[in-house]
């Protein structure tokens, strides 16, 4: 199944539960818009891609649940609907963007039954070209990457953080199926741990070697010459800097990839970050970009049990921001991009991300 799907025979957005992964591969539906909101808030769906699709799908829910009396009551309370959806979580472009591009349907219907088939063809329409992204990322990916190498990851940018197939993972799926073989090193990735629980479960299901190491070992792998190259996701490429990172832009991505990313640079090894365009966010510097903060008990626990005091005080930033003078390769479904990044040569001649 692909990570997020729209379930026709009940209505509602079917999705993996990856809270669960990997003792339970299970799907969970989410009937209303406050399932979907609380999916996104607890990760069960994560991911930028896949947040974006979880985004569109949570508009045509909206819609499809709705029984206003007039077409203005019905749009306002979409709208208010989509806004909720639209701010589970702050750092991944992907979300807010596809929720306004589905919202963009309500304007153009005249009815509410067409505003419901409308909303719900785009969303669809959205999860499709996210496939169809990624399999063109891992294309172009591939060229970077040799047989018998060894790349290393961190957090989850594999099928189950997109639609299906991947980005940073889809690049080694896509040189497996040209015929190279590529190893992984994968982070473990805490707190949330998704290298460990995620990306190792799904590089094993398509027999990719995989070595799972903790995140304060990537520094002594690279050091040791275990690492041919570090691919990554990212949540949003923003490309101004503002003051505080500098002319070329940053890349947003999980907690700990910025680390990684100063470790490659002292040890030469290529850092390249394969993501969407719809990921890329030309419209904002970086220091407007909201980096999420989530619980304490992320920290204080593990799986229920106690990890440190139950009063200590805790700063548990979800994402960090890598200065694009660390990176080597953008790749997105355009091509192979090397920083600085020109607007029009990565987003095409409108210099914005196409819906
Ligand atoms: O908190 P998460 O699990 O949603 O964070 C995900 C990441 O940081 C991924 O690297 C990023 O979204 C790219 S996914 C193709």
């Amino acid at each position: 199944m692909r990570t997020i799907v729209w379930d026709d025979d009940r209505d509602c957005v079917a999705m993996v539960d990856q809270t669960l992964l990997p003792a339970e591969y299970t799907t969970y539906h989410a009937e209303t818009v406050a399932d979907l909101v609380e999916s996104i808030e607890v990760l069960r769906v994560r991911g930028a891609p896949a947040l974006g699709a979880a985004g569109a799908y949570g508009v045509a829910l909206a819609a499809r649940r709705n029984d206003a009396a007039s077409y203005d009551e019905f749009a306002t309370a979409v709208r208010d609907d989509a806004e909720r959806v639209a701010e589970a979580r702050p750092t991944a472009v992907n979300l807010a963007r596809e929720v306004e591009v589905v919202l963009d349907e309500l304007d153009e219907a005249e009815t509410i039954a067409a505003a419901r088939d409308a909303t719900l063809e785009r969303a669809k329409a959205i999860a499709d070209e996210d496939v169809a992204r990624n399999r063109a990322i891992g294309e172009h990916g591939a060229t970077l990457l040799e047989d018998g190498q060894t790349v290393m990851t961190h957090c989850n940018a594999g099928a189950l953080a997109t639609v299906d197939w991947g980005t940073a993972l889809g690049v080694v799926y896509s040189a497996h199926e040209a015929g190279s073989s590529v190893d992984v090193i994968a982070n473990e990735t805490r707190p949330l741990n998704q290298g460990s629980r995620i990306t190792t479960t799904e590089l094993l299901e398509h027999d990719v070697e995989t070595t799972l190491i903790p995140d304060n070992a990537s520094g002594l792998c690279m050091q040791e010459g275990r690492v041919d190259a570090v691919v990554v996701g990212a949540d949003r490429i923003v490309l101004d800097g503002g003051e505080a990172f500098g002319e070329q832009g940053v890349v947003f991505n999980k907690i700990g990839t910025y680390k990684h990313a100063v470790v490659a640079d002292r040890h030469d090894v290529p850092f390249v970050v394969a993501a969407p365009t719809s990921t890329i966010d030309p419209d904002s510097t970086a220091d407007e970009v909201e980096i999420e903060r989530r619980d304490p008990a992320e920290l204080r626990e593990i799986y229920g049990s106690q990890n440190a005091p139950t009063d200590v005080d805790v700063y548990n930033p979800a994402f960090d921001a890598t200065p694009m003078e660390l990176v080597d390769y953008v790749v997105t479904e355009r091509g192979v991009f090397e920083p600085p990044l020109d607007r029009a040569a990565v987003l095409g001649d409108e210099g914005q991300p196409t819906p």
